[in-house]
């Protein structure tokens, strides 16, 4: 995942304060997975401020380098909160199957709570639009949309190649059963065992993926992904490109073509496979890529002049990668991950015979920009005020109901050793539930004498049906600064 280690992060040493009120940090560090050409300097965007949401992507599961090493109530609003602070029980249970905790455990009680709620399966809801919206136009895709989210790390990792050392398999960045078995941290995890079928050539996989991560309106521990897949044997693969006119005219060197591919030529850096010819890479690439340009301008067809750029990206089990953009608004947004499929996932998987693409995108910031939703929080909401704005096949624009008013409180603490961010926000997330809106890490220093780091986060709450009062967001907060000291051996200050 993207963690430090790119060159970019050494913005993440940059004066904290900054960084607190720009959000530029997250922003910088989201973007690292992708080789980025130069920053796109035209005029500023005319309405920054307007999508906020739009400055911090969901991470996609990329960078080489980084290692372990390195680093419902309907018409009146909801009564508060009630905290689940219930440690995790020895045996406990995953939408009826039985687990046993383990030393390796850190999935919380809140977390296993969302497991059942399957928003893309909800009919009505804004994230099954968006998925019947994209499935309605790969109609020759096969479904799939139940899958378990209890994955072994074998298929979450080491059937797509992801090195030992990945910082991807962190227990700070993912949501361990046990030692083998975690929460999917994307639906790539079932590519290898939907493959070896051989049932579905072409499949889309929509399922709740789980990563342990920070606190803000565009972050959420559960997130919904689509995964795209399509194998071909070389014969079928030449026959639909040559049948497909815009795939013919894009392939072709004399082609007056403006399409956006063209533009993004394969190089060293984003290498063709050695186990493929160039023009088994270049006519899967090409196919690739049209379809899901043709797919997201569908999307966004009230906008014809959408424009589209391929940035080079890297994912253990594709090559060449790519993470396609699209200017919405004035800024680069980054919409899905893509690429080849390795050679060596077809070979394994039964099908040495073949060749395939591979994509991957998250529903909810899709979502956030079509239904102009501003809080990923939103989609958790049981409030009928939500849900009722929205109806299957209509893509609506969202009608905010009055913005409460928030109310931010400062905790500062001595950290042991080991400290994690996403471990305080865990915590937060178990006391606050969804009246966390956003968690900042506004200070931080060490001490010149003792070494030890103290840090402080500003904790901004806001119910999204409600006011809260300060009473009770006192009660919360004194909860979180003593479940931070007993689970994480934090020293209050
Ligand atoms: N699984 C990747 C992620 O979550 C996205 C992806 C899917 C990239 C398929 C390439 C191919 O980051």
């Amino acid at each position: 995942m993207l963690r430090p280690v790119c060159r970019r992060t050494a913005m993440a040493a940059a004066p904290l304060a900054a960084n607190v009120r720009t959000g530029c940090c997250r922003n910088v560090r989201a973007l690292c997975s992708a080789r980025h050409p130069p920053t796109n300097t035209g005029s500023p965007p005319p309405i920054a401020s307007y999508l906020p949401y739009l400055s911090s992507p969901r991470r996609f599961l990329s960078t080489p380098a980084a290692t372990l090493q390195d680093s419902a109530s309907p018409h009146h609003p909801p009564s508060p909160p009630k905290p689940d602070l219930k440690a995790l029980p020895n045996k406990f249970t995953i939408l009826g199957r039985p687990y046993t905790r383990h030393a390796h455990t850190n999935v919380t009680p809140t977390i296993i709570s969302k497991t059942d709620r399957r928003l893309h399966l909800q009919p009505n809801h804004p994230i099954n639009i968006l998925k019947r919206r994209i499935e309605s136009h790969f109609p020759s895709f096969t479904p799939i949309d139940s899958l378990d989210p209890v994955v072994t790390t074998q298929q979450n990792f080491d059937s797509l190649l992801f090195p030992p050392d990945h910082i991807g398999r962190a227990a700070t960045d993912t949501y361990y059963v046990n030692a083998n078995q975690v929460l999917r941290t994307h639906t790539s995890a079932h590519q290898a065992e939907v493959l070896r079928r051989r049932e579905d050539e072409a499949f889309l996989l929509t399922a709740d993926v789980y990563r342990r991560d920070e606190i803000d309106v565009s972050h959420y521990p559960v997130f919904h992904q689509m995964e795209g897949v399509r194998t071909f044997s070389r014969s079928e693969l030449e026959r639909e490109v040559m049948q497909d006119p815009v795939m013919k005219d894009s392939g072709s060197s004399s082609s007056s073509s403006s399409s956006s591919i063209q533009g993004a030529v394969l190089s060293p850096t984003n290498p063709i496979q050695p186990a493929h010819t160039r023009t088994d890479a270049l006519l899967v690439d090409l196919h690739l890529r049209t379809s899901l340009e043709s797919m997201v301008r569908s999307l966004f067809r009230e906008d014809p002049d959408l424009q589209i750029r391929w940035i080079e990206a890297y994912f253990p089990f594709t090559s060449p990668s790519w993470e396609m953009e699209v200017l919405y608004r004035g800024q680069w947004l980054e919409l899905l991950g893509c690429g080849v499929i390795q050679q060596s996932i077809l070979d394994s998987s039964n099908n040495a015979d073949r060749v395939g693409w591979a994509f991957g995108l998250g529903l909810e910031r899709i979502a956030m920009v079509m239904f102009d939703i501003p809080d990923i929080r939103l989609f958790w909401s049981r409030d009928e005020r939500f849900l009722n704005q929205f109806k299957a096949g209509d893509i609506v624009k969202f009608q905010p109901f009055s913005k409460f008013p928030v109310c931010y409180k400062d905790i500062s603490f001595w950290c042991p050793d080991g400290f994690h961010d996403n471990d305080f926000a865990d915590i937060v997330r178990d006391v606050a539930g969804d009246m966390a809106e956003d968690v900042k890490l506004i200070d931080k220093f060490q001490h010149p004498k003792t070494k030890k780091t103290s840090r402080c986060f500003r904790i901004n709450y806001r119910s999204m049906d409600r006011t809260c009062t300060n009473e009770e967001v006192d009660q919360i907060q004194d909860q979180v600064r003593r479940l931070a000291e007993e689970k994480l051996g934090v020293e209050l200050r």
